[in-house]
Formats: structure tokens, C-alpha cells, sequence
């Protein structure tokens, strides 16, 4: 099965993406993570994306599509693929169906982490990362057992650079701009399942997990 978690930023997309692959045993694709794994590694790749990143505009498709491209190149999980954050244009949507086409598969359902701006502008204030092991936690909604140290790996926390006020009122402008115009692209295809994503962590992981139990696709 092939999943897309789909949503603007700080939708809460990851925090289910990473814990579902996890329990399904699932490839999880998160081109985000990637690429900030990229500018840590020093790459071209990570060089590239930096600005773009920095600047919370898209980097352009034939990078993402190419990267893509090299990631599927690796054994799907046991319970197939989760995407998190590609697609994100309608180039990248019309490339996914072509590259898992080719591999004899397609997209199996859609999930839409449908939340108010607001709700975003604030669980993204309060989002802290891993420097180690890239786990996420939010200061109130779901804080480590110790501030600012990761419960998993004992890494420090840290506060993305793109999650500063401007930039996040940036990526959010994008997401209108140039993303949200694929939950069209899906829903015309029959694919989409809205998630009340506004509910808490535990409520949101429910209706996740019940949707992927029914994936949308028609044979
Ligand atoms: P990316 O890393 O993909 O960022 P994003 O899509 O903006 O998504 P986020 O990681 O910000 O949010 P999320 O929905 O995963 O939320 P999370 O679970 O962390 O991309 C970053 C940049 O890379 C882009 O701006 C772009 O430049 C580039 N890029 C990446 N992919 C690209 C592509 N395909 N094409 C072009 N460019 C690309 O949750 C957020 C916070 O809320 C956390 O603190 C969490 O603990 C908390 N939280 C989660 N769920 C809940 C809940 N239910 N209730 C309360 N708090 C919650």
C-alpha cells in the first residue's frame, strides 16, 4: 500500500507519518527530512536546498522528483510506502504516478491533515526537534520527559530555523499557493480522506490508523 500524508506545515503530518511506518513496517519518505540530512552531510543536494529552505519557498520539482525517484529505488516495507511532504505541486503528483507506474504500482489513498492556520502557527512556535534522531515534540502537546533533551536517543532539541513567525506565514503562503490545489488532483481521482486533524495526537493517530485500514483506491 502507498500512503500520501498530505497538509499544510505543522499539520502534525510527520508526528503520525514516522510512528505509522514504524508500527506497519513501512518505507516512510519524508523529502523534508532528507533534505535537512542533506545540509547537515554537507551534499550539493543539502547546498541546493538551503536558501530555498531558509526562505520556506519549494525547492524546484526536478530536484525533489529526482531525489524521489533514488529514495523508491530502495525495498518498499513489508506494508508498502508512506510519503510525508511529496507531492507538494501537481508536476511532483503527475511524476509520482509515472515512477510508481513503472514499478507496476500506484497511489492507494491519500490522507489530508485538514487544520486551521492557527492551530499550525502554534504547534509550529512550540515544535522542537532531535539533532540526533530527528524525533518531534511540541513544548505543551507532547513535551519530553526532560526539557530539551530527546526521550528516545538523549539528543538535544532544537527549534528549526524555518519554524521562526516569517517564515512559517512564508510556507503557509506557498502551501495555498502551490500545494493545496492537490487535494483536487486527489479528490477527482477518488483517493482523498479528509483527517480532523485539529483533535489531539492520540484522536488524530485513530482516524489515521482507520483510514489506512480502508485504503480508497479502486482496483
Ligand atoms: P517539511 O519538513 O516537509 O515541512 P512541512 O511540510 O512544512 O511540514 P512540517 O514538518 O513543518 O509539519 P508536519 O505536518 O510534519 O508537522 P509535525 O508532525 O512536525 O519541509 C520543509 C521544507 O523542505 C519545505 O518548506 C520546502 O522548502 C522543502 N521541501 C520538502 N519537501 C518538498 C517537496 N516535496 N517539494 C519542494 N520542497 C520541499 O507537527 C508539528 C508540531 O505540532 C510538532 O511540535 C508536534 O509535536 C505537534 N503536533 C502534531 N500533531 C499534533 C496534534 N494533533 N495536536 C497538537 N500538537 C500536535
Amino acid at each position: 500500500m502507498r500512503f500520501i500524508f498530505l497538509g499544510p506545515p505543522g499539520a502534525g503530518k510527520g508526528t503520525q507519518a514516522k510512528q505509522e511506518a514504524e508500527t506497519l513496517g513501512a518505507l516512510y519518505i519524508a523529502t523534508g527530512d532528507e533534505l535537512r540530512k542533506a545540509m547537515a552531510a554537507g551534499t550539493p543536494l543539502g547546498a541546493e536546498a538551503k536558501s530555498y529552505i531558509a526562505a520556506g519557498k519549494l525547492v524546484p520539482d526536478d530536484v525533489m522528483i529526482g531525489l524521489v525517484r533514488e529514495l523508491l529505488r530502495q525495498p518498499a516495507g513489508a506494508k508498502g510506502v508512506i510519503f510525508d511532504g511529496f507531492p507538494r505541486t501537481l508536476p511532483q503528483a503527475e511524476a509520482l504516478d509515472r515512477v510508481l507506474a513503472e514499478q507496476g504500482g500506484a497511489v492507494d489513498g491519500v490522507l489530508y491533515f485538514d487544520v486551521p492556520a492557527a492551530a499550525v502557527i502554534e504547534r509550529l512556535g512550540g515544535r522542537r526537534v532531535c539533532r540526533g534522531c530527528g524525533a518531534t515534540y511540541h513544548v505543551q502537546h507532547n513535551p519530553p520527559r526532560t526539557a530539551g533533551k530527546c526521550d528516545q536517543c538523549g539528543g538535544e532539541l532544537y527549534q528549526r530555523d524555518d519554524d521562526q513567525p516569517e517564515t512559517v506565514r512564508e510556507r503557509l503562503r506557498v502551501y495555498e499557493a502551490q500545494t493545496a490545489s492537490l487535494l483536487d488532483y486527489y479528490q477527482a481521482k477518488g483517493f482523498l480522506v479528509r483527517i480532523h486533524a485539529d483533535r489531539t495526537i492520540e484522536q488524530v493517530r485513530e482516524e489515521v490508523r482507520a483510514a489506512m485500514a480502508k485504503p480508497v483506491r479502486r482496483a
